[in-house]
């Protein structure tokens, strides 16, 4: 199959019904946050989906979803790469994102664990990140972030 074009700002119903079929959180999400949202197909009826949260130049990716019958196809990368280059033209340095099932498709994409040193001095795992520069950054004071690709 053909990769599918990527548009900006699906429709929220659709939206709302692919990522409740992926399990992931849609209680946030409202008609004004899709303006960095991306679609993979019609924005009627998406066939995957992925969204930004920018604050400066920082951002959250998050909401990435293919359905089930367009899966390894390169549907997932090429809604991730449109993702990265939007947040690039945005000004945007490092990209986090959260994942409990998808850690080994991010890392292949160059993304790599962002460790949170906790009160105490403990280490946790935050997330993922990926330095859109390619530089080592200190976030905050909390999160050390690594070099991605
Ligand atoms: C994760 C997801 C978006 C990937 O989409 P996709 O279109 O299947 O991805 P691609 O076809 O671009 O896959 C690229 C590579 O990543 C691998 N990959 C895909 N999903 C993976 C996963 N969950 N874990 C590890 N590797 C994965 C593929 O096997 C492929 O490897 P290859 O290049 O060696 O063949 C899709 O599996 C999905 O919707 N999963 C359910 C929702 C989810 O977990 N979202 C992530 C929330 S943070």
């Amino acid at each position: 199959m053909p990769p599918e074009t990527i548009s900006a700002r699906p429709r929220l119903s659709a939206v709302m019904s692919l990522l409740a079929s992926a399990g992931l959180p849609t209680d946030d999400l409202r008609e004004a946050n899709l303006g960095h949202f991306f679609c993979a197909g019609s924005t009627d009826t998406p066939t995957g989906l992925v969204g930004l949260e920018v604050i400066g130049d920082v951002a959250l990716l998050r909401s990435l979803t293919v359905t089930g019958d367009r899966r390894g196809l390169g549907t997932g990368t090429t809604l991730v790469e449109h993702a990265e280059q939007f947040a690039h033209n945005a000004g945007v340095r490092s990209l986090y994102l959260l994942t409990t099932t998808a850690e080994g498709f991010f890392a292949k994409l160059g993304y790599q664990r962002a460790e949170r040193f906790g009160a105490g001095g403990h280490k946790s795992h935050a997330g993922v990140c990926r330095h859109l520069s390619g530089e080592f950054r200190v976030h905050d004071a909390n999160t050390l972030m690594k070099a991605g690709a």
